[in-house]
């Protein structure tokens, strides 16, 4: 069994969650459970292999192993009954980096994209600063989590000439797991409108029962035509900082565009660790991972009674996936530069603002669970005292 519980010292690591914080705000003794990373460590079988990676002594250029390829297929079919072909992976270094990528090669400069408001904030700033042109839909929120609104979404697609959307599956910071159901309506809608989907999947395997996640181009044999999905195993095993990541590309014309932009952009060689860490999870992580589900859900139980009992003004959005949770304090009437005031100075805690994923995101917070239970629940102190 691993120990979730075993709190590690991650000051002076040079880690960004633990050591930015006191530059960003100022302020001493922060507790950090904002970016989405986890404080533990990561699974013995892939810190051996990097470690035997190391002593080999020699680095040098290195291309991606046959193993990798199958150890990505093997876990793709194992856990999400998706089969795809080697020839359909690619590589890069992260999938932020893959979604700018993405947009230069399916866009030109002006053509409208569409995301989701609120949505984790670099897919605003992917499209902006390829000077695309940003189109937010918002979600509803239907028995407490987020819907998408189909019918908003056919008009800005029309209205605006929409080419590409980009898709948070599973949400961050929702949390929401798409149903196949939800998805194929999406799809068809796409389909409809000849509107290419970039599927972000990298919280593919944070999910938990009963919710079961789809990948969007398994959904129906036609949506691999206008598809691509990118994902990692870096935020399922805590490795963000190996940087290494997938796209999945079955249609031969989408991946020799995409092949075309990594060329460009001088992007289609990975660190040596990312190949090795990403093989080594994958072959050795399904019980790492199926013990690291049932401590993240006792996180999300241990939020949910908090929150209840000691502050009831304000409201979770219960994850179906992903370590995130999405917070409403709209209930305290108070700005978004109060709350995070309150909370940074008053409370000593760091989420990430809400505000910072879309307008949709006002008065709401996003805060990380995965963490030990005793950070956790200090942590949970700190955000009621900052609004005593
Ligand atoms: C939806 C989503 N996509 C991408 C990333 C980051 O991916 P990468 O580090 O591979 O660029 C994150 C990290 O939190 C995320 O939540």
């Amino acid at each position: 069994m691993v120990n979730f519980d075993r709190v590690y010292d991650r000051r002076n690591t040079n880690c960004s969650k633990w050591d930015s914080i006191k530059d960003t705000y100022g302020e001493d003794g922060l507790l950090p459970l904002w970016i989405a990373d986890m404080d533990f460590k990561a699974n013995l079988p892939v810190l051996e292999a990097l470690k035997e990676t190391a002593e080999q002594g020699i680095l040098g250029y290195s291309p991606a192993p046959d193993s990798l390829y199958e150890a990505i297929q093997s876990w793709q079919k194992r856990h999400h009954d998706f089969s795809v072909g080697k020839e359909a992976i690619l590589f890069n270094s992260g999938v932020v980096p893959s979604l700018s990528l993405a947009i230069q090669a399916y866009t030109e400069p002006g053509d409208a994209v569409l995301i989701h408001d609120p949505v984790y904030p670099p897919f605003a700033k992917v499209v902006e600063q390829n000077n695309r042109k940003l189109i937010r839909s918002q979600l509803l929120i239907e028995q407490e989590h987020f819907v998408m609104d189909l019918e908003m979404m056919a008009k800005q697609i029309v209205d605006e000439n929409v080419r590409v959307v980009i898709l948070c599956n599973p949400h961050n910071p929702g949390g929401r797991v798409w149903s196949k159901s939800e998805l194929e309506a999406f799809g068809k809608l796409c389909a409809k409108y000849d509107v290419l989907v970039i599927s972000d999947e990298i919280h593919q395997d944070l999910i938990f029962a009963p919710h079961v996640f789809t990948t969007f181009t398994n959904v129906h044999p036609t949506f691999k035509d206008f598809s691509i999905t990118l994902t990692a195993a870096t935020k399922t095993f805590n490795l963000a900082g190996i940087k290494n990541s997938m796209i999945f590309i079955e249609n031969p014309d989408l991946r020799k565009k995409f092949v075309a932009a990594q060329e460009q952009n001088f992007q289609n060689e990975i660190n040596i660790f990312g190949y090795v860490g990403t093989e080594a999870a994958y072959k050795n992580g399904d019980t790492w991972l199926k013990e690291l589900l049932v401590y993240l859900k006792e996180n999300i139980d241990l939020v949910s009674e908090f929150l209840q009992t000691e502050l009831p003004k304000v409201k979770m959005m219960r994850p179906e996936g992903t370590y995130l949770i999405w917070l409403d304090f709209s209930a305290l009437d108070l700005s978004d530069t109060q709350i995070q005031n309150r909370l940074v100075h008053q409370g000593k805690v760091v989420l990430n603002p809400g505000i910072s994923f879309g307008p949709n995101g006002t008065q709401h917070m996003r805060l990380n669970i995965a963490c030990p239970k005793e950070t956790l629940v200090e942590g949970l102190h700190r955000i009621k005292h900052s609004f005593e």
